[in-house]
Protein backbone atom coordinates (compact mmCIF):
# COMPACT_ATOMS: atom_id res chain seq x y z
CA UNK A 1 0.00 0.00 0.00
CA UNK A 2 1.43 3.26 -0.79
CA UNK A 3 1.08 6.61 1.00
CA UNK A 4 -2.28 7.43 0.37
CA UNK A 5 -5.28 9.73 2.11
CA UNK A 6 -8.73 8.07 3.48
CA UNK A 7 -11.92 9.43 2.94
CA UNK A 8 -11.75 11.81 6.34
CA UNK A 9 -7.95 13.18 4.93
CA UNK A 10 -6.16 11.28 7.01
CA UNK A 11 -2.32 10.32 5.68
CA UNK A 12 -1.74 6.54 5.96
CA UNK A 13 1.52 4.84 4.76
CA UNK A 14 1.88 1.16 3.93
CA UNK A 15 -1.79 1.24 5.47
CA UNK A 16 -0.86 2.59 8.87
CA UNK A 17 -2.32 6.68 9.91
CA UNK A 18 0.65 8.41 10.08
CA UNK A 19 -1.19 10.52 12.84
CA UNK A 20 -1.73 7.79 15.42
CA UNK A 21 2.09 6.70 14.57
CA UNK A 22 3.14 10.65 15.63
CA UNK A 23 0.92 10.22 18.75
CA UNK A 24 2.55 7.11 19.62
CA UNK A 25 5.78 7.35 18.97
CA UNK A 26 6.35 10.87 19.46
CA UNK A 27 8.01 13.49 16.30
CA UNK A 28 10.15 13.48 14.76
CA UNK A 29 9.74 10.33 14.03
CA UNK A 30 11.14 8.15 10.36
CA UNK A 31 8.17 5.43 8.96
CA UNK A 32 9.25 2.97 6.49
CA UNK A 33 6.94 0.50 4.74
CA UNK A 34 8.36 -2.62 4.81
CA UNK A 35 5.93 -4.21 2.15
CA UNK A 36 6.77 -1.39 -0.20
CA UNK A 37 10.19 -1.92 -0.36
CA UNK A 38 10.23 -5.83 -0.74
CA UNK A 39 7.92 -4.91 -3.96
CA UNK A 40 10.51 -2.57 -5.15
CA UNK A 41 13.18 -5.15 -4.56
CA UNK A 42 11.22 -8.00 -6.24
CA UNK A 43 10.14 -5.39 -9.44
CA UNK A 44 13.96 -4.64 -10.07
CA UNK A 45 15.06 -8.69 -9.31
CA UNK A 46 12.47 -9.43 -12.04
CA UNK A 47 14.29 -6.87 -14.69
CA UNK A 48 16.87 -9.72 -15.02
CA UNK A 49 14.36 -12.04 -16.59
CA UNK A 50 16.20 -15.02 -14.81
CA UNK A 51 19.48 -14.13 -15.96
CA UNK A 52 22.09 -16.47 -13.68
CA UNK A 53 23.60 -15.46 -11.02
CA UNK A 54 22.61 -11.43 -10.97
CA UNK A 55 23.35 -9.37 -7.94
CA UNK A 56 21.08 -6.83 -6.51
CA UNK A 57 23.60 -5.62 -3.99
CA UNK A 58 21.52 -3.19 -1.81
CA UNK A 59 23.78 0.00 -1.24
CA UNK A 60 22.94 -0.31 2.86
CA UNK A 61 24.44 3.35 3.51
CA UNK A 62 21.20 4.65 2.24
CA UNK A 63 19.19 2.80 5.00
CA UNK A 64 21.14 0.62 7.96
CA UNK A 65 17.84 -0.44 9.94
CA UNK A 66 17.98 -3.96 10.60
CA UNK A 67 14.49 -4.20 9.26
CA UNK A 68 14.70 -2.65 6.01
CA UNK A 69 18.42 -4.82 5.40
CA UNK A 70 16.50 -8.14 6.50
CA UNK A 71 13.20 -7.30 4.20
CA UNK A 72 15.78 -6.74 1.01
CA UNK A 73 17.73 -9.75 2.21
CA UNK A 74 14.65 -11.42 2.09
CA UNK A 75 13.85 -10.28 -0.82
CA UNK A 76 16.68 -11.64 -2.35
CA UNK A 77 19.21 -8.69 -2.35
CA UNK A 78 23.03 -9.02 -1.15
CA UNK A 79 24.62 -5.58 -0.25
CA UNK A 80 27.00 -3.16 -1.08
CA UNK A 81 28.98 -2.01 2.33
CA UNK A 82 31.05 0.92 2.35
CA UNK A 83 32.88 0.33 6.15
CA UNK A 84 33.32 -2.39 8.74
CA UNK A 85 30.58 -1.05 10.35
CA UNK A 86 27.70 -1.28 7.54
CA UNK A 87 29.38 -5.27 6.72
CA UNK A 88 28.45 -6.22 10.48
CA UNK A 89 24.97 -4.78 9.69
CA UNK A 90 24.87 -6.53 6.71
CA UNK A 91 26.05 -10.26 8.27
CA UNK A 92 24.31 -9.73 11.29
CA UNK A 93 21.06 -9.34 9.18
CA UNK A 94 21.86 -12.55 7.54
CA UNK A 95 22.98 -11.40 3.65
CA UNK A 96 25.25 -14.24 2.85
CA UNK A 97 29.10 -13.32 2.93
CA UNK A 98 29.19 -14.35 -0.63
CA UNK A 99 26.32 -11.69 -1.48
CA UNK A 100 28.14 -8.69 -0.22
CA UNK A 101 30.67 -6.59 -1.72
CA UNK A 102 32.65 -3.60 -0.27
CA UNK A 103 33.43 -0.81 -2.09
CA UNK A 104 35.81 2.32 -0.49
CA UNK A 105 38.42 4.25 -1.09
CA UNK A 106 40.13 3.88 2.01
CA UNK A 107 39.53 0.53 3.68
CA UNK A 108 41.39 0.50 6.73
CA UNK A 109 43.41 -2.82 7.50
CA UNK A 110 41.11 -3.75 10.51
CA UNK A 111 38.31 -3.58 8.13
CA UNK A 112 39.71 -5.17 5.28
CA UNK A 113 40.51 -8.53 7.71
CA UNK A 114 36.61 -8.45 8.51
CA UNK A 115 35.95 -8.70 4.90
CA UNK A 116 38.73 -11.16 4.09
CA UNK A 117 38.45 -13.34 7.34
CA UNK A 118 34.53 -13.89 7.46
CA UNK A 119 32.85 -17.19 6.58
CA UNK A 120 34.38 -20.22 3.93
CA UNK A 121 36.10 -17.41 1.73
CA UNK A 122 35.60 -14.02 2.69
CA UNK A 123 32.76 -11.66 1.07
CA UNK A 124 32.11 -12.00 -2.57
CA UNK A 125 34.77 -9.28 -3.65
CA UNK A 126 36.56 -5.90 -1.96
CA UNK A 127 36.34 -3.73 -4.66
CA UNK A 128 39.57 -1.83 -4.96
CA UNK A 129 39.33 2.01 -6.38
CA UNK A 130 42.74 2.47 -6.68
CA UNK A 131 46.17 1.09 -8.28
CA UNK A 132 47.91 1.52 -4.51
CA UNK A 133 45.35 -0.50 -2.53
CA UNK A 134 46.27 -3.88 -4.68
CA UNK A 135 49.15 -4.01 -2.42
CA UNK A 136 47.23 -3.57 0.92
CA UNK A 137 44.36 -5.66 0.09
CA UNK A 138 47.09 -8.50 -1.14
CA UNK A 139 49.29 -8.06 2.24
CA UNK A 140 45.96 -8.76 4.44
CA UNK A 141 45.02 -11.75 2.14
CA UNK A 142 48.57 -12.98 3.07
CA UNK A 143 48.11 -12.09 6.51
CA UNK A 144 44.96 -14.31 6.80
CA UNK A 145 46.36 -17.12 4.70
CA UNK A 146 43.48 -17.20 1.75
CA UNK A 147 42.95 -16.58 -1.88
CA UNK A 148 40.51 -13.60 -1.53
CA UNK A 149 38.13 -12.39 -4.30
CA UNK A 150 38.89 -8.44 -5.56
CA UNK A 151 36.78 -6.44 -7.98
CA UNK A 152 38.25 -3.64 -9.61
CA UNK A 153 35.82 -0.45 -9.33
CA UNK A 154 37.27 1.55 -12.92
CA UNK A 155 36.20 5.54 -13.08
CA UNK A 156 34.34 5.18 -16.32
CA UNK A 157 35.25 8.80 -16.67
CA UNK A 158 31.70 10.21 -17.55
CA UNK A 159 31.63 14.20 -16.66
CA UNK A 160 27.22 14.26 -15.58
CA UNK A 161 27.30 18.02 -16.03
CA UNK A 162 23.85 18.92 -15.57
CA UNK A 163 22.24 15.28 -14.95
CA UNK A 164 22.84 15.42 -11.21
CA UNK A 165 23.85 17.34 -7.98
CA UNK A 166 28.04 17.58 -7.99
CA UNK A 167 27.99 16.37 -4.62
CA UNK A 168 26.70 13.08 -5.79
CA UNK A 169 28.71 12.27 -9.22
CA UNK A 170 31.10 9.68 -8.60
CA UNK A 171 32.73 8.40 -12.07
CA UNK A 172 34.47 11.62 -13.29
CA UNK A 173 38.11 12.32 -14.17
CA UNK A 174 38.61 14.54 -11.02
CA UNK A 175 36.80 12.19 -8.56
CA UNK A 176 38.52 10.36 -5.45
CA UNK A 177 36.39 7.03 -6.66
CA UNK A 178 37.99 4.20 -9.03
CA UNK A 179 41.02 2.65 -10.76
CA UNK A 180 41.30 5.58 -13.52
CA UNK A 181 40.69 3.87 -17.17
CA UNK A 182 43.84 3.90 -18.29
CA UNK A 183 45.40 2.51 -15.27
CA UNK A 184 42.87 -0.41 -15.25
CA UNK A 185 44.82 -2.78 -16.85
CA UNK A 186 48.13 -2.49 -14.97
CA UNK A 187 45.35 -2.85 -11.89
CA UNK A 188 44.52 -6.02 -14.01
CA UNK A 189 48.32 -7.44 -14.21
CA UNK A 190 49.00 -6.69 -10.85
CA UNK A 191 46.30 -8.20 -9.54
CA UNK A 192 46.53 -11.31 -12.22
CA UNK A 193 50.30 -11.79 -10.73
CA UNK A 194 49.15 -12.00 -6.77
CA UNK A 195 48.75 -15.93 -5.54
CA UNK A 196 46.24 -14.09 -3.02
CA UNK A 197 43.86 -12.43 -5.07
CA UNK A 198 41.25 -13.33 -7.86
CA UNK A 199 39.91 -11.01 -10.27
CA UNK A 200 36.12 -11.61 -10.30
CA UNK A 201 34.60 -8.57 -10.83
CA UNK A 202 34.99 -5.12 -12.81
CA UNK A 203 32.73 -2.49 -11.61
CA UNK A 204 31.59 1.11 -11.27
CA UNK A 205 29.47 3.55 -9.94
CA UNK A 206 28.78 7.10 -11.76
CA UNK A 207 26.90 8.69 -9.69
CA UNK A 208 23.39 9.43 -7.87
CA UNK A 209 20.14 10.07 -8.61
CA UNK A 210 20.13 9.94 -12.25
CA UNK A 211 16.71 10.43 -13.59
CA UNK A 212 17.41 8.87 -16.89
CA UNK A 213 19.06 5.98 -18.16
CA UNK A 214 21.62 8.19 -20.67
CA UNK A 215 24.73 8.64 -18.34
CA UNK A 216 24.26 5.30 -16.47
CA UNK A 217 24.40 3.10 -20.23
CA UNK A 218 27.34 5.42 -21.35
CA UNK A 219 29.26 4.42 -18.28
CA UNK A 220 28.38 0.80 -18.73
CA UNK A 221 29.89 1.05 -22.45
CA UNK A 222 32.76 2.10 -21.02
CA UNK A 223 33.09 -0.35 -18.45
CA UNK A 224 31.89 -3.43 -21.28
CA UNK A 225 34.22 -1.98 -24.19
CA UNK A 226 37.35 -2.16 -21.01
CA UNK A 227 36.69 -5.65 -20.19
CA UNK A 228 35.95 -6.89 -23.91
CA UNK A 229 39.52 -5.38 -24.91
CA UNK A 230 40.88 -6.97 -21.53
CA UNK A 231 39.36 -10.54 -22.14
CA UNK A 232 40.30 -10.38 -26.08
CA UNK A 233 44.28 -9.93 -25.01
CA UNK A 234 43.68 -12.99 -22.38
CA UNK A 235 43.45 -11.07 -19.29
CA UNK A 236 41.24 -10.98 -16.69
CA UNK A 237 40.00 -14.59 -17.70
CA UNK A 238 38.38 -15.58 -13.94
CA UNK A 239 35.95 -12.62 -14.26
CA UNK A 240 32.64 -14.09 -12.62
CA UNK A 241 30.74 -10.18 -12.80
CA UNK A 242 30.42 -6.97 -14.46
CA UNK A 243 28.91 -4.09 -11.99
CA UNK A 244 27.42 -1.05 -13.35
CA UNK A 245 26.53 0.03 -9.81
CA UNK A 246 23.77 1.86 -8.30
CA UNK A 247 22.32 5.52 -7.98
CA UNK A 248 19.09 4.84 -10.17
CA UNK A 249 17.02 8.42 -9.55
CA UNK A 250 13.43 8.46 -8.25
CA UNK A 251 10.53 11.70 -8.51
CA UNK A 252 11.27 13.75 -5.71
CA UNK A 253 8.16 15.91 -6.69
CA UNK A 254 9.55 17.37 -9.91
CA UNK A 255 9.04 14.68 -12.38
CA UNK A 256 9.25 10.99 -13.23
CA UNK A 257 12.05 9.14 -13.34
CA UNK A 258 13.47 5.74 -14.98
CA UNK A 259 12.21 3.11 -13.42
CA UNK A 260 15.22 0.98 -11.66
CA UNK A 261 14.44 -1.45 -14.12
CA UNK A 262 14.83 0.15 -17.12
CA UNK A 263 18.42 0.50 -15.81
CA UNK A 264 18.92 -2.87 -15.71
CA UNK A 265 17.17 -3.77 -19.07
CA UNK A 266 18.81 -0.91 -20.78
CA UNK A 267 22.62 -2.32 -19.26
CA UNK A 268 21.70 -6.03 -19.76
CA UNK A 269 21.19 -5.15 -23.55
CA UNK A 270 24.85 -3.39 -23.76
CA UNK A 271 26.05 -6.04 -21.80
CA UNK A 272 24.92 -8.50 -24.63
CA UNK A 273 25.98 -6.24 -27.71
CA UNK A 274 29.52 -6.78 -25.99
CA UNK A 275 29.32 -10.24 -26.11
CA UNK A 276 30.03 -10.22 -22.08
CA UNK A 277 26.36 -12.26 -21.58
CA UNK A 278 28.63 -15.00 -19.54
CA UNK A 279 29.20 -12.69 -16.87
CA UNK A 280 26.78 -12.30 -13.92
CA UNK A 281 25.90 -8.43 -13.89
CA UNK A 282 25.60 -6.97 -10.82
CA UNK A 283 23.59 -3.58 -9.30
CA UNK A 284 24.53 -1.83 -6.55
CA UNK A 285 21.12 0.32 -5.76
CA UNK A 286 20.44 1.95 -2.51
CA UNK A 287 17.63 5.53 -2.88
CA UNK A 288 15.85 4.00 -5.51
CA UNK A 289 14.39 0.81 -3.45
CA UNK A 290 13.44 2.82 -0.14
CA UNK A 291 13.42 6.57 -0.76
CA UNK A 292 9.37 6.77 -1.56
CA UNK A 293 8.89 4.33 0.97
CA UNK A 294 10.04 6.61 3.91
CA UNK A 295 8.62 9.44 5.43
CA UNK A 296 9.82 12.04 8.49
CA UNK A 297 6.82 13.22 10.56
CA UNK A 298 7.27 16.69 12.15
CA UNK A 299 5.51 18.52 14.62
CA UNK A 300 4.65 22.31 13.80
CA UNK A 301 6.15 23.90 17.12
CA UNK A 302 5.38 27.71 15.49
CA UNK A 303 4.65 29.96 12.94
CA UNK A 304 6.35 33.34 12.50
CA UNK A 305 4.90 36.06 9.69
CA UNK A 306 6.47 39.02 8.59
CA UNK A 307 6.83 41.09 5.63
CA UNK A 308 9.56 38.90 3.82
CA UNK A 309 8.27 35.22 4.48
CA UNK A 310 6.05 33.38 6.27
CA UNK A 311 7.77 30.37 8.26
CA UNK A 312 6.54 27.22 9.65
CA UNK A 313 9.02 26.02 11.98
CA UNK A 314 8.74 22.26 12.73
CA UNK A 315 10.34 19.85 15.23
CA UNK A 316 12.62 17.71 12.89
CA UNK A 317 15.66 20.00 11.19
CA UNK A 318 18.80 19.54 9.29
CA UNK A 319 20.23 17.21 11.74
CA UNK A 320 17.53 15.14 11.13
CA UNK A 321 17.24 15.12 7.52
CA UNK A 322 20.47 16.96 5.68
CA UNK A 323 19.67 16.85 2.23
CA UNK A 324 18.03 19.50 1.91
CA UNK A 325 20.77 21.74 3.24
CA UNK A 326 23.90 19.77 1.91
CA UNK A 327 22.41 19.71 -1.45
CA UNK A 328 19.68 21.48 -1.95
CA UNK A 329 17.74 18.61 -2.22
CA UNK A 330 13.88 19.16 -2.27
CA UNK A 331 11.23 16.95 -0.22
CA UNK A 332 7.82 17.64 -0.45
CA UNK A 333 5.97 18.85 2.69
CA UNK A 334 2.51 17.54 3.15
CA UNK A 335 -0.09 17.68 6.43
CA UNK A 336 -0.79 14.73 7.99
CA UNK A 337 -4.67 15.10 8.39
CA UNK A 338 -6.43 17.19 5.56
CA UNK A 339 -5.72 17.28 1.70
CA UNK A 340 -4.25 20.76 0.89
CA UNK A 341 -6.81 22.65 -1.29
CA UNK A 342 -4.53 24.43 -4.06
CA UNK A 343 -7.35 27.27 -3.90
CA UNK A 344 -6.63 27.82 -0.44
CA UNK A 345 -2.87 27.08 0.30
CA UNK A 346 -0.35 29.18 1.33
CA UNK A 347 3.17 29.59 0.52
CA UNK A 348 5.11 28.44 4.11
CA UNK A 349 8.71 28.32 4.95
CA UNK A 350 9.54 25.59 6.20
CA UNK A 351 12.32 25.37 8.88
CA UNK A 352 13.57 23.39 11.74
CA UNK A 353 14.64 24.45 14.86
CA UNK A 354 18.80 24.14 14.67
CA UNK A 355 20.85 27.19 14.14
CA UNK A 356 22.16 27.41 10.91
CA UNK A 357 20.46 29.08 7.88
CA UNK A 358 20.64 26.41 5.73
CA UNK A 359 18.38 24.46 8.19
CA UNK A 360 15.45 25.26 5.31
CA UNK A 361 13.30 22.62 4.07
CA UNK A 362 12.02 25.28 0.87
CA UNK A 363 8.67 26.88 0.88
CA UNK A 364 5.97 24.38 -0.01
CA UNK A 365 1.91 25.06 -0.58
CA UNK A 366 0.55 24.25 3.18
CA UNK A 367 -2.94 25.58 4.34
CA UNK A 368 -3.25 29.38 5.43
CA UNK A 369 -4.48 28.24 9.01
CA UNK A 370 -1.13 25.56 9.23
CA UNK A 371 -1.38 22.00 10.51
CA UNK A 372 -0.51 20.71 13.02
CA UNK A 373 1.62 18.13 11.75
CA UNK A 374 3.39 17.04 8.44
CA UNK A 375 5.29 14.68 6.80
CA UNK A 376 8.28 15.24 4.56
CA UNK A 377 8.22 12.86 1.77
CA UNK A 378 10.51 10.47 0.16
CA UNK A 379 12.40 10.46 3.21
CA UNK A 380 13.38 7.08 3.16
CA UNK A 381 17.11 6.85 2.11
CA UNK A 382 19.80 9.14 3.15
CA UNK A 383 17.36 10.11 5.67
CA UNK A 384 17.97 8.57 9.47
CA UNK A 385 21.88 7.16 8.28
CA UNK A 386 22.94 10.91 7.83
CA UNK A 387 21.31 12.18 10.73
CA UNK A 388 23.80 13.67 14.02
CA UNK A 389 23.27 15.52 16.68
CA UNK A 390 24.07 18.86 16.08
CA UNK A 391 22.89 21.32 18.46
CA UNK A 392 22.02 18.79 20.81
CA UNK A 393 19.49 17.22 19.06
CA UNK A 394 18.29 13.81 19.88
CA UNK A 395 18.19 11.21 17.02
CA UNK A 396 14.99 10.74 15.27
CA UNK A 397 12.98 7.72 16.11
CA UNK A 398 12.06 5.00 13.10
CA UNK A 399 9.20 3.04 13.24
CA UNK A 400 8.40 -0.30 10.61
CA UNK A 401 5.29 -0.88 9.33
CA UNK A 402 4.27 -4.36 7.52
CA UNK A 403 0.92 -6.39 7.04
CA UNK A 404 -0.86 -3.04 7.16
CA UNK A 405 0.56 -2.30 11.04
CA UNK A 406 3.09 -0.98 13.23
CA UNK A 407 5.84 -4.21 13.45
CA UNK A 408 8.21 -2.54 15.57
CA UNK A 409 10.15 1.02 16.38
CA UNK A 410 13.39 2.23 18.22
CA UNK A 411 13.73 4.45 21.12
CA UNK A 412 14.18 8.14 21.58
CA UNK A 413 17.59 8.15 23.85
CA UNK A 414 17.16 11.45 26.50
CA UNK A 415 18.65 14.37 26.34
CA UNK A 416 19.76 13.64 29.78
CA UNK A 417 22.05 11.27 28.52
CA UNK A 418 23.20 13.00 26.27
CA UNK A 419 23.80 16.13 28.54
CA UNK A 420 25.60 14.13 30.85
CA UNK A 421 27.82 12.43 28.07
CA UNK A 422 29.09 15.51 27.16
CA UNK A 423 29.35 17.36 30.32
CA UNK A 424 32.08 14.05 31.11
CA UNK A 425 34.20 14.74 27.62
CA UNK A 426 37.66 12.94 28.45
CA UNK A 427 36.24 12.40 32.22
CA UNK A 428 36.87 15.39 33.11
CA UNK A 429 34.64 16.68 35.75
N1 LIG B 1 27.46 2.15 -5.08
C1 LIG B 1 28.39 3.04 -4.74
C2 LIG B 1 29.81 2.70 -4.92
C3 LIG B 1 28.02 4.28 -4.21
O1 LIG B 1 28.95 5.16 -3.88
C4 LIG B 1 26.64 4.58 -4.02
C5 LIG B 1 26.21 5.84 -3.47
C6 LIG B 1 25.70 3.60 -4.39
C7 LIG B 1 26.15 2.40 -4.93
C8 LIG B 1 24.22 3.78 -4.23
O2 LIG B 1 23.73 4.86 -4.97
P1 LIG B 1 22.16 5.11 -5.06
O3 LIG B 1 21.54 3.94 -5.80
O4 LIG B 1 21.61 5.21 -3.69
O5 LIG B 1 22.02 6.39 -5.79
N2 LIG B 1 23.71 11.08 0.30
C9 LIG B 1 23.41 11.33 -1.10
C10 LIG B 1 23.70 10.17 -1.99
C11 LIG B 1 25.12 9.72 -1.89
C12 LIG B 1 25.39 8.49 -2.68
C13 LIG B 1 26.74 7.96 -2.40
N3 LIG B 1 27.04 6.75 -3.09
C14 LIG B 1 21.96 11.78 -1.22
O6 LIG B 1 21.28 11.86 -0.21
O7 LIG B 1 21.49 12.11 -2.30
Amino acid sequence: MPLERDAQGQLHLGGVSLSAVAADAGTPAYVYDLDAVAASAHALTAAFDGAAGHLVAYAVKANTAGPVVRTLAAAGCGADVVSGAELLVALACGVSPDRIIYSGVAKTDRELDGAIGVGQRGIRAVQLESVEEIARVEARARAAGRRFGVSIRVNPSVDLGEVTHAHIATGHDEAKFGVAREDAGRAVELVGASPYLELVGMGMHVGSQLRETGAYVEAARSLFELVRALRASGKARSLVFVDTGGGFGVDYGTGPAAAPAEFVRAARAEQRAFGLDDLALYVEPGRSLIAAHGVLLARVIQTKVADAARWLMIDAGMNDLIRPALYQARHRVVPLRGAVDPARSRGWRVVGPVCESSDDFGEHPLPAEPPAEVALLDAGAYGYTMASRYNGRQLPVEVFVSGGGVVGRTERVSIEAWAEERARAGGIT
